[in-house]
Parts: structure tokens; sequence; C-alpha cells
């Protein structure tokens, strides 16, 4: 089966994407429009959602309205800690969503061994749209363990991924897994280096937020 892949294109995504990857840019900036790329995706997510048909009373007479659906049912799972400006813009699109928090480091080739170390999760329900927010799609071994950590908390209705920049490698490692799966992503890029990071990408998503750990 081949994996479910949403590309979100629109011309400022592009801009705010061109923005992240330009080594030039600072990281109060780089959060920036990371955040704005959360914004972006969740607004264009909501698309999917089912609408309520109504009708509406303005000053001058009657007509047609609606309002978006279940978006009270959406948890969204934020991977520590690239995802947290993500995250946070995806909030101005989804502000009544439930949240997970979970921390999972990768260690390198030829494994990538992912280590969890903290893990908040809702219960999820069954008419829940869970959507796991990791800024990188990179090898796939980060969000695969997440996921299988979340489902552990329940079984949604829709399991979404939101990246900012992903490879077809990390998105068909996951989708084997998972393949009903849903990926939203700004961007597949050609390829992974030696260490597993995206190329051309952006570089460490959480360093460039946040600043290198010593
Ligand atoms: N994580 C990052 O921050 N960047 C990559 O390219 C891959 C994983």
């Amino acid at each position: 089966m081949k994996p479910r892949v949403t590309i979100v294109s629109h011309p400022m995504v592009t801009e705010q994407l061109t923005l992240a990857r330009d080594k030039r840019t600072n990281q109060v900036a780089f959060r920036k429009a990371i955040y704005r790329l959360g914004r972006l995706m969740a607004y264009e997510f909501l698309r999917t959602l089912d609408t309520e048909a109504s009708t509406v009373e303005t000053p001058l007479g009657r007509t047609s309205g609606g309002k978006v659906k279940g978006d009270d049912k959406i948890v969204i799972v934020l991977v520590l800690r690239a995802a947290i400006p993500f995250v946070e813009g995806m909030y101005k699109n989804f502000p009544m969503a439930r949240a997970g928090v979970i921390s999972a480091w990768r260690g390198g080739p030829p494994d990538f061994p992912i280590e969890v170390t903290y893990a908040k999760i809702p219960r999820i329900m069954k008419d829940d749209v869970v959507v796991i927010a990791d800024p990188m799609l990179a090898t796939g071994h980060t969000l695969l363990e997440v996921a299988k950590r979340v489902m552990e908390h329940g079984r949604p209705k829709r399991l979404a991924f939101f990246s900012v920049i992903s490879t077809m490698t990390g998105i068909s490692y996951v989708a084997k897994a998972f393949p009903r799966a849903e990926f939203y992503t700004c961007a597949i890029d050609p390829g992974l280096d030696e260490r597993g990071y995206i190329v051309p990408g952006l570089g460490d998503a959480g360093d460039r937020s946040f600043g290198t750990p010593r």
C-alpha cells in the first residue's frame, strides 16, 4: 500500500520553509518560521474535518453558514524539543486540542536506537484524531517509536504525522507499521547523511530553535 502523503503547498509555506532552511536565519527568526509553518499546516488540515451546515441571521438578512466539526477531538503529540514552536503554531488553529508530550532521543547509525525518557499522553478515544508533530521526519525511527507509545493509550479514528521536512525513507519506514496513517509535510527531501540528518534539510531543528546543547 502506498503511504498516504499530503504535501502542504502554499506560497506562505514556501516562504517560511525557505527562511527555516536558510543557514543565515537566526534562532528567533527560525522559531518564528517553524511556528508559522505549524499554524499553516493546521489550517490546511482543517479542510479534512467535517463541517456542519447552518443558517445565520446578519443585521440585513438570512444566509447559509457552517462550522468545523470535530476540532475538539484533535490530540496533538509534541515530540520534544524541536516540536515546541511547531505545536505552538498549530494551537492557533486547533485551540480545542488535547495534548501529549513525549521525549525521544535518537542514537547513531546503523541502528538509530530510540530512548524515550518522558511520556505524558492523554487517553485516546476511538473518535479522536491524533496528530504527532515532529518537524523532521528523517529515518522514521523516532516517529515509529513515538507512534507505538501513543497507541498504547488507545486507537484513534485517524493518525496523522506533521513534519516540516520528510524523506521517503522515513515515511515508508513508519507507514510499514501504520499503513493507514496520514503524512502531512511541507517538503520531501532527497537524502539522509550518515548521521541520519536530512539533506539538504535545515540542519538540527532543535539546535536551531533553542541553541546547541553543550
Ligand atoms: N532531526 C533534525 O533536527 N534534523 C534532521 O535533519 C534530522 C533529524
